[in-house]
């Protein structure tokens, strides 16, 4: 399947190569309500779900174009009464198993039920470093006693364990605890993921918003803790962009390495491409999975470099950083096609950063929580 290809936004020729992982989001069923959750504004209904069975095809399907990793995710994939039957037909597939977890609706039993079906790794978010910031931000009284119950279970059992830390101005001052938290509990990894300004979390700008100070601490105490702890825990790093030179390669270049399915089995190149409204998205249910990673218009449509506007165009950085996110500039300039703001050369830079460091010293703490519609609470 090398080398199929369509065509870009311009017309250009495109190829690709097959995806390396798969991000399958079981469901949007969450019983945290983070206001800085990835998942869509609009959430998917939990009559619209994929059943385990079209799980199982997808896995096969993705198994058979290359795929190595699937990352099983939400919402809060526990949420699935399936989801040791969804984790073992990926397992039966010849995948790589992670699972990204709250915690939350794990017991002892299901953990071990998930170990027998060839769970190979947990990635446990932590929303704060004791339970009065972490059930504050989760919007979840009781969640963070839970959650270290959790990985107390985790460790007993042997997974191997990561440390999802997505911080921000609440709980950034916390971050040395955050990894000495990772250390204790025996963790191989730990992410440190400052929010990204789209979706829920573009609604919540103000109290989230980490000022330059605290940015830049955070890169000194990751720098710090990296010499500590080498040979011992890795520590990933997704700095505050709104207030760095250059945007981050988003999802390593569009279509480039990974594949979405949203939870009633829509294909997407990353979890907010939703949020360009000018794509038309695929269906699992409709199209097979490599016809639509090959030749899906949405997936062509920012692939390679040939598409970049300037000053991308012209930029030594354009096969670093392929121009930025292209669902953050969606968000911040309302253009898909744009230069990402947070980039110094962009045009747009200049007010983004005023705005940045205008909502970081908000006073405003009141947060907006994600909801489900009321009829798919979990
Ligand atoms: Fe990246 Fe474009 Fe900025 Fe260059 S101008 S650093 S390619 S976003
Ligand atoms: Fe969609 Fe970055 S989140 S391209």
């Amino acid at each position: 399947m090398d080398d199929i290809g369509g065509h870009d936004i311009l017309g250009n020729p495109v190829s690709a190569r097959a995806p390396m992982a798969m991000l399958a989001e079981l469901t949007h069923r969450c019983p945290l309500a983070c206001p800085y959750c990835s998942n869509p504004v609009e959430l998917t209904r939990v009559n619209s779900e994929l059943s385990a069975a079209e799980w199982a095809d997808v896995f096969q399907q993705a198994a058979a174009m290359g795929v190595l990793q699937v990352h099983l995710s939400g919402g809060e994939p526990a949420s699935r009464r399936d989801l040791a039957e969804i984790a073992a037909s990926a397992r039966d597939a010849g995948l790589y198993v992670n699972l990204i977890t709250s915690g939350i609706g794990l017991t002892q039993a299901r953990l071990r039920d998930l170990d027998a079906a060839g769970v190979e790794h947990i990635q446990l978010s932590l929303q704060g470093i004791d339970a009065e910031m972490a059930d504050w931000i989760g919007g979840y009284t009781g969640s963070f006693a839970r959650k270290m119950q959790v990985a107390e279970w985790i460790g007993e059992i042997g997974f191997p364990l990561t440390l999802n830390a997505v911080v921000h101005r609440q709980n950034l001052d916390r971050l040395p605890e955050m990894i000495d938290l990772a250390e204790r509990l025996g963790c191989r990894r730990i992410e440190v993921a400052t929010v990204q300004f789209h979706g829920w979390a573009d609604l919540n700008r103000r109290p989230l918003m980490p000022t330059l100070e605290q940015a830049a601490e955070a890169r000194k105490v990751v720098n710090e803790a990296r010499l500590r702890l080498r040979g011992r825990m890795v520590i990933d790093y997704v700095p505050a962009d709104h207030h760095a030179t250059f945007p981050k390669s988003c999802m390593g270049g569009w279509a480039s390495t990974g594949i979405n399915i949203a939870p009633d089995g829509t294909v997407l190149p990353c979890h907010a491409a939703q949020t360009i409204q000018s794509l038309e998205f695929d269906n699992i249910r409709a199209r097979s999975l490599a016809e639509i990673w090959y030749n899906g218009r949405a997936f062509n449509a920012f692939r390679g470099t040939a598409w970049l506007p300037e000053p991308c165009a012209s930029c030594d950085r354009r096969e670093i950083d392929y121009g930025g996110c292209r669902c953050q500039a969606m968000a911040l300039a309302g253009d898909p096609t744009a230069t990402d703001p947070v980039c110094s050369r962009s045009p747009l830079n200049p007010v983004l950063k005023a705005q940045a460091q205008q909502d970081a010293v908000s006073e405003d703490v009141a947060l907006v929580y994600r909801r489900m519609p009321k009829e798919t609470r979990a």
